[in-house]
């Protein structure tokens, strides 16, 4: 990392994707707020580095109702609305050239012929980039192999979660020459139901629908970690980002580009104007000029370093604000509450960490007794 101190406005946010340069690793991947040409437009009035276009059917599709809910602090979807593909080849061609995004094949819905075909067209519509989303893997692979002599531009996939034989799959992902590796989609099939009437939350016809948003974020964190050991392509790390913290986080796990759906329907497109800016002021207090620097750190330090044995917290009292929360939490009781202020008994502690995680002011650390 950088050693010099540096101002606000000028860690790099620049990323390198596949030919195209990027104003910042922040993307928006398939969903409903890249449905149409009209939606990629408003996305990128924010500081978005890159758009994927909702997953391309065939044919148009509508969702059942409802097909969004939230869920806890996550998201449940049941969307599988497409205005179709005959549409989507005039949104492409209306798209200002320049435009950064990607062109996203539902291939689930076609064979890898099909979809081969379709990303030929799509191709010749202005398309810089195309990508294809298949839960099965073998179709993913297949459809790599016989598509990359024929497609010109880059051919990425997006995986599913939880592939048991991950090592393989990506193994024979860069046999067949793919370009680059998005992960994931969201986790499914889940459901949850309302109370008031016991039905399903969501409109589909069984109720189940698909889960993303913050309780999948260290599913994906570690997806990435792996997945960027195995491949030598820019990966994107896309699940359950929210903040420049979760960036930082995936970026260090191997992400070139970070992925973000359930927090901006959430919370609005211009949560990536306040990540973009959150993250600027981020790398500088980590005393990092280049988001690129911190690529795949994370690789780099476990290697060096060994498991960690007897830390126990130590409480700064410059910094506690007495929440108290660290005395609810310690389920030895070696912080307990005077009255006064929370004191820790080092002799007590089990080195869970539990406490130092929970501080909302992060005033414990843990050292070594
Ligand atoms: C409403 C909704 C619709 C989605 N539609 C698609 C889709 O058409 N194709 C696809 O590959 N992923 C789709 N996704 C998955 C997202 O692109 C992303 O991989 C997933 O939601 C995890 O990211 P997040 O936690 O930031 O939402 C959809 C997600 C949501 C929430």
């Amino acid at each position: 990392m950088a050693e010099t101190t540096l101002n606000e406005t000028t860690a790099n946010l620049s990323v390198d994707f596949l030919g195209l340069k990027l104003r910042n690793p922040l993307a928006i991947t398939e969903g409903p707020l890249t449905k149409d040409a009209e939606t990629i437009r408003w996305a990128l009035e924010h500081e978005v580095g890159l758009v994927f276009t909702k997953g391309i059917r065939p044919e148009a599709a509508i969702s059942p109702s409802p097909y969004i809910v939230k869920a806890g602090r996550s998201l449940m979807n049941a969307d599988w609305s497409d205005i179709g593909f005959e549409a989507w080849l005039d949104e492409i061609r209306s798209l200002e050239s320049g435009t950064p995004f990607v062109v996203s094949i539902a291939k689930n819905y076609v064979t890898p012929e099909e979809a081969i075909e379709m990303a030929i067209q799509l191709e010749a519509a202005g398309a810089p980039i195309i990508s294809m989303c298949d839960y099965n893997a073998e179709q993913l692979i297949q459809t790599v192999r016989l598509g990359r002599p024929k497609i010109k531009v880059p051919l990425m996939v997006k995986l599913p979660p939880f592939l048991p034989n991950l090592e393989e799959v990506l193994k024979q992902l860069m046999e067949a020459g793919v370009d680059a590796i998005a992960a994931m989609d969201s986790i499914g099939p889940v459901l949850e139901i309302d109370i008031r009437t016991g039905l399903p939350i969501l409109g589909s016809q069984d109720g189940t629908g698909y889960l993303s948003g913050t309780a999948i974020r260290p599913v994906t964190v570690k997806y990435i970690y792996e997945i960027s050991r195995f491949v030598d392509v820019p990966v994107v790390g896309v699940g359950g980002v929210g903040s420049a913290r979760d960036v930082v986080e995936m970026v260090m796990a191997g992400a070139t580009c970070v992925g973000m759906v359930a927090a901006p329907l959430l919370k609005g497109l211009g949560i990536f104007d306040r990540v973009a800016k959150d993250l600027r002021q981020l790398l500088t207090k980590l005393d990092v000029n280049d988001i690129n620097a911190v690529r795949g750190l994370t690789h780099r330090k476990v290697q060096q370093s060994s498991m960690r044995y007897e830390l126990r917290s130590r409480i700064d009292y410059d910094l506690c604000n007495y929440c108290k929360l660290c005395s609810k939490v310690c389920f030895v009781r070696a912080i307990t509450d005077t009255g006064e202020r929370v004191v820790a008994n080092r002799e007590r502690c089990v080195s869970c960490g539990l406490c130092a995680s929970v501080c909302p002011v992060e005033a414990i650390e843990l050292t070594a007794l």
